[in-house]
């Protein structure tokens, strides 16, 4: 079921889209999260089957309309024959309320999990992995953004078929203090010195967000593709045409 206002919406203006032609098998890890619980019925909604890891106490936490399959996302020895027969594979996992107290947790959970999700994917020839990561380089947030690094890194190593996208801040439903900063971000957009980093470490909205994720699920890339903020942003504004013309 969709969370908020603002999953119906953006819900309601998906169902205005042509369905995919070409629909995918979605392996997600951290689709109970906040951006996977919106994402899920969207690609529900544009046909796509959506199969989701999860752990067992997490269990009933998954959009309704999923398959839910349970194991450890820091092992991916116990789900790795659970990913097949699924051609994309979306990675969400991540310390919830990230700060820069977290940083040992960080490489615990963000990066292992991430690595175990790359070489898994890698192993299996999976053929698109979509990958959340973070704006980068920042100024600040540092543990956090070198540990999305080193994920890429090893995305690149392993030679995947991949999408990288590069939020730095999401707004959405009970993640709204930084539309305080807005009038700041307008600013720093026109001062040359700070134009480029404000653009890059921009906000997204929710919608944009999830728009830009369907679009890379829609939009299978050989080789690397990075999504950065003025992507995401633009994605709302892709019509339906041109996501399903993007189609691989
Ligand atoms: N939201 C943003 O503005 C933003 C911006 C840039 C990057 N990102 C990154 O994008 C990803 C998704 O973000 P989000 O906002 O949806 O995060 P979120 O709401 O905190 O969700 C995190 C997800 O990770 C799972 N998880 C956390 N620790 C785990 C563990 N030890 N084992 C297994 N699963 C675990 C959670 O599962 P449970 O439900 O079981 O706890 C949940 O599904 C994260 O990696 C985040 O860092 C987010």
């Amino acid at each position: 079921m969709p969370a908020s206002i603002s999953d119906i919406r953006l819900l309601l203006r998906v169902k205005q889209l042509p369905q995919s032609s070409h629909p995918r098998r979605v392996f997600i890890t951290g689709g109970t999260g906040y951006l996977g619980s919106s994402l899920i019925p969207v690609l529900l909604e544009r046909g796509h089957h959506v199969r989701g890891l999860v752990r067992p106490t997490s269990k009933g936490n998954l959009p309704s309309g999923s398959e839910v399959v349970s194991g450890d996302a820091l092992t991916a020895n116990s789900y790795k024959h659970l990913i097949r027969p699924s051609d994309t594979f979306i990675h969400l996992v991540g310390v919830s309320h990230p700060s820069p107290a977290k940083a040992a947790e960080f490489r615990a959970i963000d990066l292992v999990s991430a690595s175990e999700a790359i070489n898994a994917a890698a192993d299996l020839g999976i053929a698109h992995f979509i990958y959340l990561s973070v704006a980068q380089p920042a100024p600040v947030m540092k543990a956090y953004v070198a540990v999305r690094a080193e994920a890429e890194t090893l995305i690149r190593t392993r030679r995947l078929n991949a999408t990288i996208l590069r939020p730095w801040y999401v707004l959405g439903p009970g993640h709204n203090w930084p539309y305080a900063l807005l009038p700041i971000y307008k600013v720093m957009e026109f001062l040359p010195f700070v134009s480029q980093s404000a653009k890059r470490l921009g906000l997204v909205t929710l919608e944009q967000m999830i728009m830009a994720l369907v679009e890379a699920v829609e939009s299978p890339v050989q080789g690397l593709r990075v999504v950065e903020v003025p992507e995401i942003r633009s994605a709302q504004n892709t019509p339906a045409s041109e996501v399903t013309r993007q189609t691989a």
